[in-house]
């Protein structure tokens, strides 16, 4: 039985204790003309469960072949970004950008190209050759004007249902359900038993990111790829009664949680694990919690699959690192960037994350890296229709997301299906082109 690297670096304590890297790539070649130290600012929202380990596990690899540059994490807590993303404008608006930061493949990132925020990076593309390495999707998302402006390093799986197989075995919820109308069934049966919460998800508005995932899921569901991606054109379709049927099963799921629910999505995927919950909705870098921090074993005690309505359908995001215009230390950051586009720096990263390598193809070796959960995603990557997502960045831009979250933050409070669906055209005439 090989290992997969999660598995190696859980069972010797290394993602933890920072010593990632060094287990998995022998010694620090350097020697001869020291290079010269400096600091590397990195900002990005990755504070939480596996998404730490992962940034740490990237750093240490690094390290290897940097050990001369300090590592100034400046992550900023929230899932999602819902805070990170705010405090990043506010440092571009001040002129004072960190050396790279967080950014998502689409929308989210043309926002900064646009903004004439971030240099072009095509010179490290010629260098590395990643226009032939990188998967061709990512690539097409990244580029604007002709130009590449970010370093992918991953691509996250975003409609998975989770669930808990003993919770649903004893309530006959589905694992799998078809459809939306089938998880509702499932839910009012654990509902009924009155002892597990049926569905882990933060209500509060600094939460509400996680209602807008699991309305986008339901979206897809509904619309299926092609009306789905349409809805981010002009002349969209968002008066449609399947965008009607998709915001009513959202209200019949929220009735069936409990009113004031607050949980950040590692604390509703900690339930989940714990058999308090049966079911989260949630990209894949929920995973981390049950391997590693529960240590469940997949499918016997932890279950994924699409999320009802949407098999065959691969709803993506892809994380990116950027070389911001005027960063203190620019040597360092295209040396960072460098990192992040390798091979061995993705498969660092995505191993731990839960996530897969953002790259057009996996050598039979790499994937014995991966654990059960990350093959199976490679396999759906490789074989369904790709889809971008709306909460993390693909299809729509900040200021359109944000009018999203204000009509979500009142669905809420209030689950007026026609005044969500209203806002949500709104919101679309004002921002598509
Ligand atoms: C997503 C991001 C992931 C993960 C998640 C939860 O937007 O793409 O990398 O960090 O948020 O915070």
């Amino acid at each position: 039985m090989t290992l997969s690297r999660r598995a190696f670096l859980a069972a010797s304590g290394a993602a933890a204790a920072g010593g990632a890297g060094l287990l998995l790539s022998g010694c620090d070649s350097s020697g001869g003309n020291q290079p010269k130290p400096s600091t590397l600012e990195v900002f990005s929202w990755w504070t939480a469960g596996g998404e730490k380990d992962a940034l740490d596990s990237l750093v240490n690899e690094f390290h290897l072949t940097h050990p001369e540059i300090a590592f100034d994490n400046a992550a900023v807590a929230g899932g999602a970004g819902a805070a990170a993303k705010a405090e990043l404008a506010k440092r571009m608006k001040e002129g004072n950008p960190p050396d790279t930061f967080q950014a998502q493949a689409g929308a989210m990132l043309a926002d900064y190209v646009d903004a004439d925020q971030l240099e072009d990076l095509g010179f490290l593309y010629e260098s590395q050759g990643w226009e032939k390495v990188f998967h061709p999707t990512v690539l097409q998302l990244i580029k604007r004007n002709g130009r590449y402006y970010s370093v992918p390093v991953d691509i996250h799986h975003i409609n998975v249902l989770w669930s808990n197989v003993a919770v649903c075995n004893r309530y006959r919820a589905d694992l799998e359900p078809a459809d939306p109308a089938a998880f509702i069934a499932s839910l009012k049966r654990v509902r009924q038993g009155n002892q597990v919460t049926p569905l882990a998800i933060g209500l509060t508005p600094d939460q509400n990111w996680q209602v807008k995932h699991l309305m986008e899921t339901l979206l897809v569901a509904h619309l299926q790829a092609d009306d789905w991606a349409a809805l981010w054109r002009p002349g969209n379709g968002w008066e449609d009664s399947r965008v009607t049927d998709a915001l009513h099963d959202l209200s019949q799921i929220l009735d069936l949680v409990p009113a004031g629910s607050a949980y950040t999505w590692d604390e509703a995927c900690a339930l989940v694990a714990q058999g308090k919950a049966a079911y989260q909705v949630m990209g894949d870098w929920t995973e981390a919690k049950f391997t590693v921090d529960f240590q469940l074993q997949p499918k016997r005690q932890y279950h994924w699959a699409a999320t009802p309505g949407t098999k065959g359908l691969f709803v993506f995001a892809s994380d990116c690192f950027t070389l911001p215009k005027g960063a203190k230390h620019r040597d360092a950051t295209v040396d960072w960037l460098t990192e992040c586009g390798s091979q061995r720096g993705q498969d660092s990263f995505t191993t731990v994350k839960g996530a897969i390598p953002p790259r057009a193809k996996f050598d039979a070796d790499e994937v014995t890296l991966f654990d059960t959960y990350s093959r199976w995603s490679m396999q759906e990557w490789g074989k369904d229709r790709v889809v971008g997502s709306l909460t993390h960045g693909v299809v729509a831009s900040a200021a359109w997301n944000s009018a999203i979250d204000a009509a979500i933050t009142a669905f809420v409070a209030g689950q007026d299906v026609a005044q969500l669906q209203g806002a949500l055209a709104k919101a679309a005439k004002a921002h598509a082109k």
